[in-house]
């Protein structure tokens, strides 16, 4: 595909000789026989896999993971946020639950830009008027109305613990507690757990009373527990704090929704991921399918010709999503032309792979009758085989920083996700127009890309991460580390990452991404590369042919894989 000169035959030949070194891992490759569970955070990994231990299902480990997260893991584990799941039963069934937050009733279009017509980013991003009603215990309460097998009780229990006893800090926690520890006094003048006068150091016990109060009102009225009285009251009361808009209405009216899943295939593997309002399920699909006629197994592991395919289809599928993607409740999202296999394999083979496209040259795709990081992953299999691939979030690292008072919680900066203003780049640098504008009730457009691969009839891999924009290059990544380039889930989550999402036209890389040669040669070619921290936190869990579960952890992160 790409033209030779010297520094393309000079890496060519000096690539040949570690082809068949494999990507480092962070850790080592774990495999259990019974069921697996790979969090964020060892404590919640511990958790989960106690409920299977016990005789509970996926969807059990994945109600109390979830609430375990959100005493351990206050970046982005949450009550005050929302989230996808997606479940592949152990017979086949898949289904899909949006407990993604709303925009509340008084949320109007414009609501974040000033007179001149200005966006005030800030106001989008921190402070009680940044956040959209919550999801995440309704769509915990949905999930166990559906499919939990033991009581809903026994599965808040364990976060109820934790919060009320405590729980040791890692260090990277206490880094980042006392890093944000101004901010966090700027938006809670009535102080919150998380605020100490000393330094946070690892090991610290972390308490946190309030919490675990709102929680003993989940475990006992369920989601009235959070939607109506005390709970609600302290929202409300937090709102007016500030210059906040979550009214009693908006909390009692936010249902959890069961979506069908995008399913899609992949050569012979079926691809089970998250609906609008997630672009995550279309952009995967559309991502595959555009690379599908390329022999990326041949090419290898981020060589020449395999990043330019890549990123030349991220290109073109992020400008894809910039303009047609949105809360399909409010906007006709054209599913079906964006995961038109036939459509993105023309359109690729247009493509030359020779010389960069410039972004500015790339248009959202044209369909007749159209107008137009903070997050967490876990990924579960149970003994049985049921499934749970979720991603939540409460959108930046601490959400808005504004902790219910009273209540304990911290509350999302979702409403950053719409577009605050058509052509204005949100925090993750990503494009929106009117499919994804503000409008009350409606849901802000997701990255989140919760997702499960089957292959032959028989459940393959569950996969996911958080990373805003990054999401849905992360799960392609990993998913082709695996299914093309042969990697172990260790490996797949461990090797390092890139990205492009059309505007900004640059290709993001991690340190170790793209070896250096490849790199010139990018260069060369016009496309532009961008140094950049950690991209995502992966979880992935790999079913083996004699059926165990291999793990993959992101050592990006603390993450952990546990089982038995
Ligand atoms: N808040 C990040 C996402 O939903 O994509």
């Amino acid at each position: 595909m790409k033209k030779p000169n010297l520094i393309y035959i000079v890496s060519l030949f000096l690539l040949l000789g570690s082809c068949s070194v494999k990507q480092q891992s962070g850790t080592a490759v774990q495999e259990f026989e019974h069921g697996a569970v790979v969090t964020a955070h060892p404590i919640a990994s511990n958790v989960g896999v106690d409920i299977l231990k016990k005789g509970g299902n996926a969807i059990d480990a994945a109600i109390a993971v979830k609430f375990a997260l959100a005493v351990v893991y206050p970046n982005a584990g949450n009550l005050g946020g929302g989230g996808f799941l997606v479940y592949r039963g152990k017979d086949g069934e898949v289904n899909s639950l949006d407990f993604r937050e709303k925009a509340p009733g008084a949320a109007s279009r414009d609501m974040y830009l000033d007179k001149d017509g200005n966006p005030i980013t800030d106001l989008s991003l921190y402070g009680q008027l940044a956040s959209g009603v919550p999801g995440s215990v309704a769509g915990m309460d949905e999930a166990h109305k559906k499919y939990g097998s033991i009581s809903w009780k026994e599965l808040v229990q364990p976060a109820i613990d934790l919060a009320a006893k405590g729980f040791e800090i890692t260090d990277q926690q206490a880094g980042e507690f006392n890093r944000y520890k101004a901010r966090f006094q700027k938006f809670n003048p009535n102080g919150a757990a998380i605020i100490q006068d000393k330094e946070w150091k690892a090991g610290d016990v972390f308490v946190q009373k309030e919490l675990s109060e709102t929680l003993i009102r989940i475990a006992e009225q369920g989601r009235d527990g959070f939607y109506k009285g005390k709970t609600a009251d302290y929202i409300v009361t937090e709102m007016k704090r500030g210059n906040g808009i979550i009214s009693h209405k908006d909390l009692e009216d936010y249902q959890a929704v069961w979506r069908a899943p995008i399913v899609g295939m992949y050569k012979n593997y079926k691809v089970i991921s998250m609906p609008p309002p997630s672009s995550g399920g279309v952009a995967l699909m559309a991502l595959l399918q555009s690379v599908e006629k390329y022999p990326l197994a041949k090419w290898g592991f981020q060589k020449d010709s395999t990043v330019r395919a890549m990123v030349e289809a991220e290109r073109r599928i992020y400008a894809d999503r910039a303009t047609h993607l949105g809360d399909p409740d409010f906007y006709r999202v054209p599913v079906a032309n964006l995961m038109d296999a036939k459509f993105n394999q023309e359109r690729m083979s247009k493509v030359s792979l020779a010389k960069a496209t410039p972004s500015d040259a790339v248009k959202a795709a044209k369909f007749p009758g159209y107008e137009s990081e903070q997050t967490t992953h876990y990924s579960i299999v149970d003994k049985d085989g049921n499934a749970v691939s979720l991603t939540t979030t409460i959108n930046g690292s601490y959400g808005s920083c504004v902790w219910v008072d009273g209540a304990g919680f911290l509350l999302n900066n979702e409403m950053d996700d719409f577009s605050v203003k058509p052509g204005t780049p949100n925090m993750y640098g990503l494009l929106g127009g009117k499919a994804n504008s503000i409008e009350p009730g409606k849901r802000m457009l997701s990255a989140m890309t919760p997702t499960i691969i089957e292959e032959n009839g028989k459940l393959k891999m569950v996969v996911g991460t958080p990373g805003g924009s990054t999401i849905i290059t992360s799960v392609f990544q990993t998913i082709l580390n695996v299914l093309e380039f042969g990697m172990t889930a260790q490996e797949s989550v461990s090797a390092a990452r890139f990205h492009h999402q059309w505007k900004p036209d640059v290709i993001d890389v991690e340190a170790k991404a793209i070896d250096s040669l490849t790199r010139v040669s990018l260069t060369e070619d016009g496309y532009k590369l961008n140094k950049r921290g950690p991209i995502g936190r992966v979880e992935n869990i790999v079913i083996l042919p004699n059926g165990k579960k291999q793990t993959g952890a992101d050592h990006r992160g603390d993450d952990k894989a546990a089982g038995y």
